[in-house]
């Protein structure tokens, strides 16, 4: 079995479809699922999909080993930041390299980079008139998104679009490709 780990920070329906994708898969399991933030609803998503959870704060994140050693005691092969917004520390990525997976909300290298996460990518999009905007699907480094695009799929910006009607196009995107793209990384197709 490949086993996932996936990270997000808020709502979570990313990780829920991921969940869901590979719930009855005959290789790849969605082990865990870890948050940042105690009150986040992805918490109680992951609860009623019957994924163990773990919560932890910034000090043990960037200032421990706690949260690798518990990736590799729970024999996670996998990453996948699903909505997770904070930079991916150095022990994490030597614990993981080349396995760490994230998803972005716009056409990267554009909008990507530090305080560019969920709704001031697609208002920042808006904002400078793009014709269309899309998901990035890549591999993580030590950059806010800047680690090596994997998929990438496009999406129109249309007269009177708004940030919400945007970030409706934008899941829909993601929910059509994001669990697939892992997918085929991780069982190596
Ligand atoms: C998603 O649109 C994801 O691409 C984005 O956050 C949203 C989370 O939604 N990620 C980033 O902006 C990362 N920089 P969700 O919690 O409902 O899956």
């Amino acid at each position: 079995m490949t086993r996932l780990a996936v990270f997000a920070s808020g709502n979570g329906s990313n990780a829920q479809r991921i969940i869901e994708y590979f719930s009855s898969h005959p290789s790849v399991t969605v082990d865990l699922v870890l948050c940042n933030k105690p009150d986040a609803f992805v918490i109680t998503r992951a609860e009623q999909l019957g994924v163990s959870i773990r919560v932890f704060d910034k000090a043990t994140f960037y200032g421990t080993s706690e949260i690798p050693d518990f990736l590799i005691e729970n024999r996670i092969n996998y990453l996948i930041l699903a909505g997770f917004l904070w930079l991916i520390p150095e022990n994490l990525l030597s614990a993981y390299p080349g396995r760490i997976i994230n998803i972005h909300p716009a056409l990267l290298p554009k909008y990507g980079g530090k305080g560019m996460y969920g709704m001031k990518v697609h208002e920042a999009v808006i904002a400078a008139r793009e014709p269309e905007s899309g998901i990035t699907i890549h591999f993580v480094d030590e950059n806010y998104d800047e680690g090596r695009i994997i998929f990438q799929a496009k999406c129109q910006v249309d007269a009177g679009e708004t940030p919400e009607s945007l970030a409706e196009k934008i899941h829909a995107l993601e929910y059509s490709y994001f669990a697939g793209v892992v997918e085929g990384i991780v069982t190596g197709d």
